[in-house]
């Protein structure tokens, strides 16, 4: 039911862990699934020069949420929004299947999430 791009971030999740001083943290959840991922940024000059992120969740949670750190790290804070759960089936080639498709939300909202905390602090 998953591709194997799916499978791989899945297997081995990109920039998974817990980041010392982070600049920024949110978290995002289902209230349905009650899968969650809490999110570290580090940012310099508006850009997100480093991210990390725990993921509480499905296979469908943990690799949209590696593939959207990837998308994300590098970026600049209002880029980084604008990325979509469009954008991020995309960068897995489209791979999961109907009913795991709100699992790419979760980083999105986490992102959302820290840089409203960011802006506030
Ligand atoms: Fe969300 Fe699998 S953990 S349903
Ligand atoms: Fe709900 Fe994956 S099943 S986020």
């Amino acid at each position: 039911m998953y591709n194997d791009k799916v499978l791989d971030h899945f297997d081995n999740p990109r920039n998974l862990g817990i980041m010392e001083n982070p600049d920024a943290v949110g978290t995002g959840g289902d209230p349905n699934c009650g899968d969650y991922v809490e999110l570290f940024l580090k940012i310099e000059d508006n850009i997100i020069t480093d991210v990390k992120y725990q993921v509480n969740g499905c296979p469908g949670a943990i690799a949209t949420t590696s593939v959207y750190s990837e998308l994300i790290k590098g970026k600049h804070l209002e880029d980084a929004a604008e990325i979509t759960d469009v954008d991020i089936l995309e960068a897995l080639d489209n791979g999961l299947p109907e009913e795991k498709m709100h699992c790419s939300y979760l980083g999105g909202k986490a992102l959302h999430a820290a840089l409203i905390n960011y802006i506030l602090n």
